[in-house]
C-alpha cells in the first residue's frame, strides 16, 4: 500500500446551493424565483419534483452543520438565494432573508467550519426574469447591488466568496440547451448571456476590490476535458473547440481581458456573438484570487461533420457511467488542470464540486455506495496528481453534502454523503460519508 498526502492546510469540504437543498420557498418573506416558476410547468422538471420543500435545511441547517462537524468539514460552500434577501431582485433588504444566513454563517463559524459562499447558484429572482433576467444588461447592475450588500452584511465573517456557480450553466444549458431555468433555446441569446455574467463578475469584483472587505473572491465555472480520438488534426480542433466552450470562453475574458478568437469564429460559424460594449473587457478582466472548478465527467472527442456546435463526437463507449449515464473519466480532471496551468499561470485553485450520482438506498439502516467512494478517489488521486505538476490546489469540496433537488431530474438522483429520505426527511450518512471523514482525519489516501 501507499498513500498520498495532502498538505496540512488543505481545505476538505463539501458543497450544496440554496434552491438545492433549503426548501422554505414562501417563508421569511422569500420572492419567487426563477426555479420556482420553472418547476411548476409541467414537463419541465422529471415527476414534476419541485424545490418547495427539497432538504428542509432552512429549518434543519443546525442538524446539516452537527453532520458537517462529525465528518470534520473545514469548508462547508452553501448558496445565497438572492430572492430571500431583495425578493424582488432589487429595492428594500428582508431582514428575515437575511438573518437566516446570519444564523447558518454563526453556526457554522462556531463549529470552525469555513464558509464558503457562491452569490448566484441559477436562482434569479423571477421579477428579474420578467424584465429579460440575463439578457437585460440591467441584471448586470442590480446583481452588483446585492453582491456589495453581501459583502457588507458578512464582511468579516464570510471570508471566501465566488460570484458565479457554472456560468456556462447559466448561459448556454439554460438559454441554448434549455433543459434549465428559464429554458429557452436560442445561442445568440446564451452567447448574450455568458457576456453579462461575466461583466456582472467583473463589477462584483470591482467593488470587493474598492471597498476593501476582507477575504478573497473568485468564480466557479464548470469544466471538461475532451480528449482527441487520434492524432488527427481535425480530431484535435474538434476537442478544442468543445473545451474551450467551457474553459477558455469564461477564462480568457478574465484572465487576458478578450474572447478567444478559435470560440468566436466557431460560434459567429452559427451567427452568433457577444455584444461587447465599450468598457466592458476592462470590467471583466480583474484579477481574481482563486478559481473554483467543478468538474465530473469527460471522455474523447472525435470530428464529426456537422453534428452540433462544435462538429464532435463524443467517444465514450466502453467507460463506466454512474447512476446519471456520464462517464468517468478522472484523467480529464488531470488533464484540463494542466491545460489551465499552462494557458492562465498557477491561479489558486479550489475543486468547489466534485461527486457522482449513485442511487444507493437504505438497507438495515445503511447507505452502502462503494461506487461514490471509487468515483471521490479516483478524481482526488487526479487531483493529487496534478497539485505534484504544480497546480496549486488549495481545497476540494465534495458534491454533495446531502442528496438534494438535482434540477430537471428532481429527487431521482443522489449525490449526497448523506442520504435524505425526501418523505421523512431523515438524513441518513452513506459510507462514503465516513470513508471521506477518514480521509480528511488522516489527511492522506491510500492507493
Ligand atoms: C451544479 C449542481 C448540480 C451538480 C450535479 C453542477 O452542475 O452546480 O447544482 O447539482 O452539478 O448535476
Amino acid at each position: 500500500m501507499s498513500i498520498i498526502q495532502f498538505p496540512a492546510d488543505f481545505c476538505f469540504g463539501a458543497a450544496t446551493a440554496a434552491y438545492q437543498v433549503e426548501g422554505a420557498w414562501n417563508e421569511g418573506g422569500r420572492g419567487l424565483s426563477i426555479w420556482d416558476t420553472y418547476t411548476r410547468v409541467p414537463g419541465n422538471i422529471r415527476n414534476g419534483d419541485n424545490g418547495d420543500t427539497a432538504c428542509d435545511s432552512y429549518h434543519r441547517y443546525e442538524e446539516d452543520i452537527a453532520c458537517m462537524k462529525e465528518l470534520g468539514l473545514r469548508t462547508y460552500r452553501f448558496s445565497i438565494s438572492w430572492s430571500r434577501i431583495f425578493p424582488d431582485g432589487a429595492g428594500e433588504i428582508n431582514q428575515e432573508g437575511l438573518d437566516y444566513y446570519h444564523r447558518l454563517v454563526d453556526q457554522l463559524i462556531a463549529n470552525s467550519i469555513e464558509p464558503f459562499c457562491t452569490l448566484y447558484h441559477w436562482d434569479l429572482p423571477q421579477k428579474l426574469q420578467d424584465n429579460g433576467g440575463w439578457k437585460n444588461r440591467e441584471t448586470i447592475e442590480a446583481f452588483a447591488k446585492y453582491a456589495e450588500a453581501m459583502f457588507e452584511a458578512f464582511n468579516g465573517k464570510i471570508k471566501y466568496w465566488t460570484t458565479f456557480n457554472e456560468p456556462w450553466c447559466v448561459s448556454f444549458k439554460a438559454h441554448y440547451i434549455g433543459d434549465l431555468a428559464p429554458g429557452e433555446q436560442n445561442l445568440q441569446s446564451a452567447v448574450g448571456v455568458a457576456h453579462h455574467l461575466m461583466v456582472a463578475h467583473g463589477r462584483a469584483v470591482q467593488i470587493f476590490r474598492k471597498s476593501g472587505f476582507d477575504g478573497q473572491i473568485g468564480y466557479a465555472p464548470n469544466v471538461s476535458w475532451r480528449e482527441p480520438y487520434s492524432s488527427r488534426p481535425e480530431d484535435a480542433e474538434a476537442c478544442r473547440r468543445r473545451v474551450g466552450w467551457m474553459v477558455e470562453w469564461f477564462l480568457d475574458p478574465i484572465f487576458k481581458g478578450e474572447y478567444p478568437d478559435f470560440m468566436l469564429r466557431a460560434f459567429e460559424a452559427h451567427g452568433a456573438k457577444p455584444d461587447i460594449r465599450p468598457g466592458d473587457m476592462e470590467i471583466i478582466h480583474q484579477p481574481v484570487d482563486f478559481l473554483g472548478i467543478n468538474y465530473y465527467t469527460g471522455s474523447l472527442g472525435r470530428y464529426k461533420q456537422d453534428n452540433g456546435l462544435f462538429e464532435l463526437e463524443d467517444i465514450d463507449e466502453g467507460y463506466e457511467r454512474t447512476d446519471f449515464n456520464w462517464p468517468i473519466y478522472p484523467e480529464g480532471l488531470y488533464k484540463v488542470l494542466m491545460h489551465m496551468k499552462q494557458r492562465y499561470g498557477a491561479v489558486p485553485i479550489y475543486i468547489t464540486e466534485n461527486g457522482a450520482c449513485y442511487n444507493d438506498e437504505k438497507a438495515d439502516g445503511k447507505v452502502r455506495d462503494p461506487k461514490r467512494i471509487e468515483y471521490l478517489r479516483k478524481h482526488l488521486l487526479q487531483l493529487n496528481r496534478a497539485m505534484e505538476d504544480g497546480v496549486a490546489v488549495k481545497g476540494y469540496m465534495a458534491w454533495s453534502l446531502l442528496d438534494n433537488f438535482e434540477w430537471a431530474d428532481g429527487y431521482s438522483r443522489r449525490f449526497g454523503l448523506i442520504h435524505v429520505d425526501f418523505a421523512t426527511l431523515e438524513r441518513t450518512p452513506k459510507e462514503s460519508f465516513f470513508w471521506y471523514k477518514k480521509v480528511i482525519s488522516n489527511g492522506w489516501l491510500e492507493v
